[in-house]
């Protein structure tokens, strides 16, 4: 099958770039190093099975083609492309980030490049094929289910990086987007897990303004969403470096917010005193509010609505009957 000759390609690829990060001379002092510069631990390295790509054209190609693995399988996992009729290697020169499956089979890589540059992206993902679909994964699943499972709650982080330096603080129930906004497969693959979804995004980045759009559709799947928004021009992985294990897992629990609150007060900011924009503002709450699903949930609805009307300075009864506007 298809799929089974990609999961065992992604499988040698991993073991390869393993090999090469912790027992090749270029894989030491380039790949190796990068990773202690970064805080990563060897423990930790070892556990996300992080690798290197060798800085060559094709001693990668030419080792699986060696092995006897389909030029066509390998185009197809994004490892080797064509460069100048030749097979050449995809993620040369690049640290890789293994992307696994909920039972720890390899789907598809994170490359990333080692200097900043203006000609190439920071990461080189791998293309979606048979086995990779980008709107159906989160990083992290594997290390973070069981964790996730005991303290029913997801933490949801952006990047590969932050994943790997929360586990390395301890704080082992988190998983990350990979830079996109959440799709509905995301999030009920955390419900799967858990009921308790809490994201931790920058407060200026994009990633909030693009969970902002995902809440209706997060608190539809039936997920509480809490927010922790950390300080500007941080993101989890370099807070946590920066203050440490234990004062970040201090900051999560002293500021998780609601995230429908929280929403609410910034479209609250965004209004000003503009009654128009006031009362669609007013449109939009109803109509989260609506989405919580009342059979499954109904003190947590009656709760949002007084809540919300407090805030909002109207009457508790005017927002129930708006909120049942949208129900019908
Ligand atoms: P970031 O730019 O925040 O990167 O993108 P990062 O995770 O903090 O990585 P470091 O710390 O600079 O090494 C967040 C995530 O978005 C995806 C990756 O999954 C990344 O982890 N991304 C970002 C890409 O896929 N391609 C890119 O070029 C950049
Ligand atoms: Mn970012
Ligand atoms: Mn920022
Ligand atoms: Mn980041
Ligand atoms: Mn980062």
């Amino acid at each position: 099958l298809m799929a089974d000759s990609l999961f065992i390609i992604n499988n040698y690829a991993r073991e390869y770039f393993t090999d090469t990060l912790f027992n090749k001379e270029e894989g030491q002092n380039v790949g190796l190093s990068y990773f202690e510069e970064r805080g990563f631990t060897e423990e930790t390295i070892k556990k996300f099975q992080l690798g290197y790509c060798l800085n060559t054209f094709d001693a990668f190609a030419k080792s699986a083609l060696n092995k006897g693995y389909n030029l066509e399988y390998l185009q197809k996992t994004g490892l080797v492309t064509i460069r100048n009729d030749q097979p050449a290697d995809n993620y040369r020169g690049r640290v890789i980030f293994p992307i696994h499956n909920q039972s720890g089979k390899i789907l598809g890589f994170g490359a990333r490049i080692l200097v900043k540059s203006d000609r190439a992206p920071k990461y080189i993902n791998s293309p979606e094929n048979e086995i990779y679909v980008k709107s159906r994964v989160l990083y992290g699943t594997y290390f973070a289910r069981h964790a996730i499972d005991k303290l029913n709650e997801c933490l949801l982080v952006e990047g590969y990086t932050d994943v790997i330096s929360l586990h390395q603080a301890g704080v082992e129930n988190v998983v990350a987007s990979s830079g996109t906004s959440l799709t509905q497969d995301q999030l009920r693959l955390i419900k799967k897990y858990t009921n308790n979804l809490t994201i931790l995004y920058d407060g200026d980045s994009a990633g909030v303004k693009a969970a902002l759009r995902g809440l209706d559709m997060a608190i539809e799947e039936g997920l509480n969403v809490k927010l922790v928004l950390l300080p500007d021009k941080e993101d989890p992985d370099s807070y946590v470096q920066k203050i440490g294990a234990e004062a970040f897992r201090e900051f999560i629990k002293d500021n998780k917010q609601d995230f429908v609150l929280f929403k609410l007060q910034l479209s609250m900011q965004e209004a000003g005193t503009d009654s128009n924009k006031k009362s669609q503002l007013v449109n939009e709450i109803a109509e989260t509010i609506s989405k919580i699903d009342k059979a499954e949930d109904f003190t947590r609805q009656q709760d949002y609505i007084r809540q919300c009307s407090q805030l909002l300075h109207i009457d508790e009864q005017g927002l129930i009957q708006l909120v049942n506007k949208f129900i019908r």
